[in-house]
């Protein structure tokens, strides 16, 4: 998508050697290219959440194992020293499954037999191919998704949407989750305006979708975290999409903390809530949402707000500076109040049956 005129990715590679990622952490402020050289520097861009969204995260990952193959080339020791590397990166965050999932994709190619050149080369493709495959998957996830919004626009001439956190093209390679069919109805021609959830505490919201639609041209308001129900009774909200890391077997869904209020907030509204969700992001392991691992972070996320000021990144204090604080980064949705997942495959309700289809089961 585009920053300015040019089309970027969040990550790709030059040179077929070096792997490159926009560095999260500064925008929308400033555009900063990081170059990740080894396995620990994939390890650290996700923790540290230069690079984060489920899909993301997971591509990273695949580039993650193949910089550690890259770097202990030539150790005879070479397929413990990756394995023990490998175990370590799938810790970098723990809740969304694309992260496992790419890893293990990476994982099925090991083999002691193999000439560590080869399986090294390998591990380049097969990271490139996970990319792609999420461009592919995303594309398909906007013009499954266009027919719903196309359907709003037949009948008000004007469709808004109100979306949480970031579930777009920076948190995937290309076009996002969520913002997919958003991306397709203005290249349509349909009138959307987008209502952009801040998300605190990190507020990818306010930064970075927001960032995104204003340099795609499309209508769109940062809001306050609090603004949606408001704007839900007054019936300024035709329908929710948001992204997810999670997706449990029975339906529940695991997305950015305060999804689950906009939800029960949207039900109470009768306003249709999606949930654009790659088959990577399910997880039939899971039974249901309360098994899904939530993230809890530092206080100092919500202690401190960052923002930019006199040119420069800033932290402000916005509690008393002895205050505890919580953090907690991801929500439930329980699947009840969902009124679809988008997949690359299709909509589905959020019901064990049409999960388990959808997956192959
Ligand atoms: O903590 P983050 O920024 O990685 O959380 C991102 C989200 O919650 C997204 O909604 C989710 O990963 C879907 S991204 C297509």
């Amino acid at each position: 998508m585009k920053i300015g005129n040019t089309n970027f990715r969040t990550i790709w590679v030059e040179n077929n050697f070096d792997v490159k990622i926009i560095d999260q952490n500064f925008l929308p402020f400033s555009f900063v290219i990081k170059t990740l050289c080894t396995g620990d520097d994939a390890y650290i861009a996700i923790a540290d959440m230069a690079v984060r969204g489920a899909p993301l995260i997971g591509v990273t990952a695949a580039y993650g194992v193949y910089l550690y193959a890259k770097s202990f080339l030539g150790a005879n020791d070479f397929m413990e020293k990756l394995s023990v590397a490998v175990a370590h990166l799938q810790e970098a965050r723990p809740t969304a499954v694309n992260l496992k999932w790419a890893v293990e994709r990476q994982i099925k190619l090991f083999d002691n037999t193999k000439p560590q050149e080869f399986l090294v080369r390998e591990l380049l493709a097969n990271a490139n191919k996970i990319a792609e495959e999420d461009i592919e998957t995303n594309r398909a996830i906007g013009s499954i998704g266009l027919d719903l919004i196309e359907k709003i626009y037949d009948d008000k001439g004007i469709v808004n949407i109100l979306t949480h956190c970031n579930a777009g093209w920076l948190a995937t390679v290309d076009y996002g989750t969520a913002t997919a069919p958003i991306y397709m109805a203005k290249e349509q021609g349909f009138d959307v305006n987008v209502w952009v959830d801040e998300t605190r505490p990190r507020n990818q919201g306010s930064r970075l979708t927001a960032y995104e639609l204003l340099n795609e041209d499309i209508s769109h308001s940062v809001i306050a975290d609090n603004t949606g129900g408001h704007l839900m009774q007054t019936g300024k909200v035709d329908m929710v999409i948001v992204g997810c890391d999670r997706v449990a077997a029975n339906g529940d869904v695991c997305n950015k903390i305060g999804t689950y209020l906009k939800a029960l907030a949207a039900f109470d509204n009768n306003i249709p809530f999606y949930v654009a969700a790659p088959t990577s992001t399910i997880d039939l392991n899971i039974k249901s949402g309360k098994d899904i691992p939530i993230e809890e972070r530092h206080e100092d996320e919500v202690k401190y707000v960052a923002g930019f000021c006199g040119n420069k990144n800033v932290e402000i204090l916005v509690s008393p500076k002895d205050s505890p604080a919580t953090n907690y980064g991801f929500d439930i949705t329980p699947a009840r109040l969902i009124t679809g997942l988008i997949t690359e495959k299709g909509i589905i309700r959020p019901k064990e049956a049409s999960i388990s289809r959808i997956m192959g089961k």
